[in-house]
């Protein structure tokens, strides 16, 4: 039993590796020696993040005596734990579908001899840069067929154009998000994983790193509580806004310019597993299309009120949450933003009325008379053809 603590001592003492100095690595691989070997730019180590460490620090799994070509090993981890892990856990190591020499590794991203830190403008992993390093993968057509999972280069170029990729891109705003602030820095997890920055649960407080008050807003909106009671249907930001996509409410092309709100609120409001799901009314697009304000708004007026004028943006509610702007109590001073010097009852009649509803009132009983009356004058037109068709055959006769 001694005997075997003492071997197996003994192993572990040898195995524990003594580090080579620079020096015996340099004999062959710096400047001006003799060797084959690939000559090492020390100044380039010298003035990285990583000048007080040894060569064998990250190449520690070389035996500068024995054959080592090939060696491709670097032992970042050992001193950057968090990002090691989170990068092994990350698609860039488990491609789903591509093979491993496609994928990112620590020095795809950082460098090798010439890391430098990340706020320095010149790392590649710079808030300013990053994006640059990201796309020269996820928008090479060539990678992406090869994948099953990544998205076309397109929604990937949407990024450049949109009003946080021209704001940092064009701009150099830092205080908009580079893909990095949207998709963490190694994890990169897909939207399908729970744990992911960009899960559909989880991408308000995403924004919310940057766009607080508007965060706060929404969760207490019936659209931020129903999705945090798990009802998936129900919009986050990105169902509104886009993700990559995203522009400014002033841009003509944005899903919520005044003009594509009712489009955008459609998606849902229309859909058949939504309002059926959830007990609403199917008419709510149909009944604005047919008011004055819908008319308005579908020939472009963008002053006449949208869903979200009446209703409120990040700030829906149910009509008897005190709260809501179309409650009994708020909604004519909701009118009011547009409307000055309402008369009495003006704001407190429905608003989604439909012709085909008698519980509209005028609206319906104007219909009514209007198919009565058509209806006859058609029969009328009808009898009198028949009739003078009858006299002209008499004639011919
Ligand atoms: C911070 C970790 C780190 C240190 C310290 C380091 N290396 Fe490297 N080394 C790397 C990485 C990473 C690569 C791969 C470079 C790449 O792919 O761009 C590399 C590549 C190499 C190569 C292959 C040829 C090349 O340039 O691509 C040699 C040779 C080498 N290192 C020798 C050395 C020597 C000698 C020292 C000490 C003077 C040293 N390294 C210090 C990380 C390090
Ligand atoms: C006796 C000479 C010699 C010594 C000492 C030596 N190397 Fe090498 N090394 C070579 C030769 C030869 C190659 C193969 C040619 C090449 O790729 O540079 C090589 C290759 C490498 C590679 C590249 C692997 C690859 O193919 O990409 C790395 C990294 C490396 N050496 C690091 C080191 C480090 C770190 C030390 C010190 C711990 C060291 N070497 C000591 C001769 C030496
Ligand atoms: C797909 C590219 C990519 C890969 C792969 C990658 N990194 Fe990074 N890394 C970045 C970016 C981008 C940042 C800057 C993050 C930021 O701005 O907050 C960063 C930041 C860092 C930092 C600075 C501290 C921090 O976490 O912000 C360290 C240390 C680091 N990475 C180490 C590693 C190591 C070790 C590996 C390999 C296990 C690795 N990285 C793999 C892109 C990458
Ligand atoms: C022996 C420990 C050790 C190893 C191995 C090591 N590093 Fe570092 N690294 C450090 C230390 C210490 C710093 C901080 C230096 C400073 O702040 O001046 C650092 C800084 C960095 C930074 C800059 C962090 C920032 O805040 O901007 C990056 C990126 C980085 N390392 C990546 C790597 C990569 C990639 C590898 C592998 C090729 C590696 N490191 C290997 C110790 C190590
Ligand atoms: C060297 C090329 C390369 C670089 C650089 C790179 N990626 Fe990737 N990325 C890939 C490949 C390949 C996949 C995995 C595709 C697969 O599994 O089929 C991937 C996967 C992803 C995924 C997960 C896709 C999914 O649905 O599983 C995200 C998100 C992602 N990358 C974002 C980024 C971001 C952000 C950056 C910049 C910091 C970046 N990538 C840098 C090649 C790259
Ligand atoms: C404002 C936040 C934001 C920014 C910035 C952003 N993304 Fe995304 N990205 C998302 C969201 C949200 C999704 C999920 C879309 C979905 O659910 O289908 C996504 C999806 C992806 C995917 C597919 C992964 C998946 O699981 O569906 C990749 C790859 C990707 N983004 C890469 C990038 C790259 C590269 C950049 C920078 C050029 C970038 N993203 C910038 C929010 C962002
Ligand atoms: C139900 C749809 C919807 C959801 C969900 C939504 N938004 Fe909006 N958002 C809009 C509309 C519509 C506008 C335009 C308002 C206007 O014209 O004044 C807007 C405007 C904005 C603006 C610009 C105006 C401002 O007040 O600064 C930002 C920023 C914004 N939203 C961020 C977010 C964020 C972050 C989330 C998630 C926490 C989110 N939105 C959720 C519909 C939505
Ligand atoms: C890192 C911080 C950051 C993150 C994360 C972020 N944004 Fe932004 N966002 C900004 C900044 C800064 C601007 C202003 C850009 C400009 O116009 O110069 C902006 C602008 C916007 C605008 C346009 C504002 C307008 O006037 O209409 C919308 C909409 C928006 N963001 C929505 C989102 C959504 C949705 C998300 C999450 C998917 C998100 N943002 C994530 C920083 C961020
Ligand atoms: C992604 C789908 C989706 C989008 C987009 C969407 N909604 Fe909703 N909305 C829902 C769901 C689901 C509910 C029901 C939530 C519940 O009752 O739990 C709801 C509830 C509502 C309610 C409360 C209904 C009631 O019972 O009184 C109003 C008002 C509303 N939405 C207005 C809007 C407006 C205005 C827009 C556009 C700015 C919009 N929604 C965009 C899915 C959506
Ligand atoms: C001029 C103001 C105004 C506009 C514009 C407006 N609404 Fe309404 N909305 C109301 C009022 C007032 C109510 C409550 C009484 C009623 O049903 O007429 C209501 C009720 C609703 C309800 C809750 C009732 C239910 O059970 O489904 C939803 C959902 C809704 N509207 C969606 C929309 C959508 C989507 C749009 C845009 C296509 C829109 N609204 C445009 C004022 C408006
Ligand atoms: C965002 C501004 C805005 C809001 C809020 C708004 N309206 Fe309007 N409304 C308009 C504009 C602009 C027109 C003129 C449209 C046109 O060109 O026919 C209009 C027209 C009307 C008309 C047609 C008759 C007229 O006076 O021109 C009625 C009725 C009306 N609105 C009722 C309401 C009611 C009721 C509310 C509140 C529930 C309301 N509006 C809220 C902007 C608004």
């Amino acid at each position: 039993m001694v005997k075997i603590i003492s071997i197996t001592a003994t192993v572990l003492l040898l195995s524990i590796p003594v580090l080579a100095a620079d020096k015996d690595c340099l004999k062959c691989h710096g400047q001006g020696t003799d060797s084959k070997a690939t000559k090492v730019d020390e100044n380039s180590i010298a003035s990285s993040v990583h000048k007080n460490l040894l060569c064998a620090d990250c190449h520690d799994t070389i035996n500068p005596k024995k054959n080592h070509r090939g060696n491709k090993v670097f032992a970042c981890g050992s001193c950057h734990d968090s990002e090691q892990k989170a990068y092994l856990e990350s698609p860039h190591m488990k491609g789903r579908t591509v093979n491993i020499d496609q994928l990112p590794t620590c020095n795809t991203c950082h460098g090798g001899h010439d890391i430098l830190p990340v706020d320095n403008q010149y790392a590649k992993t710079n808030h300013l840069n990053a994006v640059q390093l990201c796309i020269s993968c996820h928008e090479d057509e060539t990678l992406q067929k090869k994948s099953d999972v990544l998205p076309e280069p397109q929604m990937i170029v949407a990024y450049e154009n949109s009003v946080h990729g021209k704001a940092l891109l064009v701009e150099g705003n830092e205080k908009a998000p580079s893909c990095i602030d949207c998709h963490g820095s190694h994890s990169f997890l897909p939207s399908d994983n729970p744990d992911s920055p960009i899960q559909k649960t989880k991408i308000a407080a995403t924004c919310g790193n940057c766009h607080l008050e508007i965060m706060e807003t929404y969760k207490t909106s019936i659209h931020g509580v129903a999705l945090a009671n798990g009802v998936m249907e129900s919009p986050t930001c990105t169902d509104c806004h886009g993700e990559h996509n995203i522009k400014s409410h002033f841009d003509e092309e944005s899903t919520v310019y005044a003009t594509n709100v009712p489009k955008t609120c459609s998606e849902c409001h229309t859909s058949e597993k939504v309002v059926g799901r959830f007990g609403l009314k199917a008419d709510r697009i149909k009944t604005f299309k047919e008011s004055f304000h819908g008319i308005a708004n579908e020939f472009g007026e963008k002053r006449a009120a949208n869903c979200a004028s009446c209703h409120g943006v990040h700030n829906i509610y149910k009509q008897d949450n005190p709260k809501s702007l179309i409650n009994k109590a708020n909604i004519e001073n909701t009118c009011g933003t547009c409307h000055e010097d309402l008369p009495a009852d003006f704001a407190q009649g429905e608003v989604h009325t439909s012709a085909d509803d008698p519980e509209s009132g005028g609206k319906f009983f104007v219909r009514q008379f209007y198919i009565i009356f058509i209806s006859l004058l058609i029969l009328g037109f009808i009898i009198y053809r028949v009739l003078e068709y009858k006299r002209r055959v008499k004639r011919v006769e």
